[in-house]
């Protein structure tokens, strides 16, 4: 139990730091990955750069900090973020070098102004928070190890398949290597693969959803190529997938993870919305409603810039051929001559209110997921649909961020 003094010093600190939130963040890594390098193996380097993710981490610490003496209301938010960290393989024995670090940066940021009673009781508060977290991600470990099949860290795959399922999406079918049970998945979750490419000096950690329907007797992941063209920088590990990794060669990841699965049990219609890559959980969710709820009405509608980067095009089509309650749609943003959809240029509201009944909007669940700007419109075009915010689930390919304008 923290003391009342220390509950009030670091509830009365959280602003000051969450002010000099990047300068802090920024030293906190600096320090972290000069004395301990081998946590380079864990971070996403291009995350770091971006300064994508690097404030989400010490964000959360502060908001955590700022709800110190009740813990319980951000559980939530840990178990989001747990799934994450499980997925990543990050342990008990990680969580004290975060703090240590954190607690130096913050000393260096803001000085004398620091002082040893402050230093004192946000060691305190985060060794609480530390504690929240490993107790909900070690319930996480144990439920991944003991369902059938389940491991715990890393397990070897070997790619049983690698099929090309436009110009820049490939999918890859993994087969465990050990020729052990694969355990069973909900719609939307994810694998997450480590790599090591050649001339890299780090393993390379890369979440990827799966993208059919747990039973089948491989994993898919389906793997947009990062070509880097608008940064000149090509996705380490997507790149290195598409052009390094081949039918016979291992890879290793962890046991499926993630929170953004399908709410299944309802009769109430299903809206699935992609945009490029994010067709990926989609997919998933399609093949599990069109074999386990066959009676519920699904629309699943998909953006891509054209045919030629239109993903899983026939697999949709036959799903749809074969369910009478399902219902497809494409759009392509820039068609080349000859592409055929039912929709051309962006998504936008009076196209979705044209083309799904009032009454489905009512009712729907809706996911989606794709680049961060068609999840903005597609976010703003369910609010101006009407659609409550408990029937809206979305999965972002990056680190987690908001959808509304602040
Ligand atoms: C839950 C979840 C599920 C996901 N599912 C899928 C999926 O099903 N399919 C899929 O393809 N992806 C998926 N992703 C995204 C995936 O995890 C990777 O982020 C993606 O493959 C890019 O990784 P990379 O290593 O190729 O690129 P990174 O090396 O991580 O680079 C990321 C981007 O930054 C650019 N970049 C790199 N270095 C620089 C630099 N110095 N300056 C500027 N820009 C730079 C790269 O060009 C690239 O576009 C998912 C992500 C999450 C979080
Ligand atoms: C109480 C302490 C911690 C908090 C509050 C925290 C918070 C967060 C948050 C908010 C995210 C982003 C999740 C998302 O994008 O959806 C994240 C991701 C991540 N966390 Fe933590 N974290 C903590 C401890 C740790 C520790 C101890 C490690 C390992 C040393 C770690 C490693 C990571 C990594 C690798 C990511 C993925 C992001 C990337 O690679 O860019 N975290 N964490």
């Amino acid at each position: 139990m923290l003391r009342p003094r220390t509950i009030e010093l670091v509830k009365a600190t959280v602003p000051v730091l969450a002010e000099r939130g990047p300068d802090i963040t920024k030293r906190f890594y600096e320090l972290m990955f000069e004395r301990h390098p081998e946590l380079l193996n864990i971070f996403n380097h291009a995350n770091q750069r971006q300064g994508r993710q690097s404030q989400a981490l010490a964000n959360a610490v502060y908001a955590a900090a700022a709800n110190i003496d009740r813990l319980e209301t951000i559980i939530p938010v840990v178990k989001q973020i747990g799934h994450k960290h499980r997925a990543l393989n990050i342990r008990p024995e990680h969580y004290p070098i975060v703090g240590e670090h954190l607690l130096l940066a913050i000393k260096d940021v803001l000085g004398d102004a620091a002082t040893d009673d402050i230093i004192q009781a946000w060691a305190e508060a985060y060794g609480v928070i530390a504690d929240a977290f490993i107790s909900v991600e070690q319930e996480m470990y144990q439920a991944a190890a003991n369902q059938e099949g389940g491991w715990e860290g890393f397990r070897n795959f070997i790619v049983d398949r690698k099929v090309k399922e436009s110009d820049v999406i490939t999918s890859f079918y993994l087969k465990p290597a050990d020729g052990g049970v694969l355990p069973a998945y909900l719609p939307g979750q994810y694998l997450t693969v480590r790599v090591k490419p050649a001339g890299q000096d780090n393993f390379h950690l890369r979440h990827y959803s799966l993208s059919h329907a747990s039973g089948q007797d491989t994993y898919r992941i389906s793997v947009k190529r990062e070509d880097g063209l608008d940064s000149g920088t090509a996705g380490v590990v997507s790149s290195y997938l598409h052009d390094a990794v081949r039918k016979g060669d291992a890879l290793e990841a962890t046991a499926p993870a993630g929170d953004f699965t399908l709410r299944t049990g309802a009769s109430s219609p299903v809206i699935l919305l992609s945009g490029g890559v994010g067709l990926t959980p989609m997919m998933s969710m399609l093949h599990t409603l069109a074999k386990h709820e066959p009676a519920r009405d699904v629309y699943f509608v998909h953006a891509a810039q054209n045919r030629r980067m239109h993903a899983l095009r026939e697999e949709v089509r036959t799903v749809t051929e074969a369910n009478e309650r399902i219902r497809s749609f494409v759009c392509y943003e820039r068609p080349e001559a000859g592409d055929a959809c039912d929709h051309q240029g962006f998504i936008d509201e009076a196209w979705l209110a044209a083309t799904m009944p009032a009454d489905v909007w009512q009712q729907a669940d809706v996911y989606f997921c794709g680049p961060v700007p068609f999840m903005k419109a597609i976010y703003r075009a369910l609010k101006g649909l009407g659609v409550s915010a408990d029937r809206i689930h979305y999965e972002f390919f990056g680190p987690a961020g908001a959808l509304e304008e602040a």
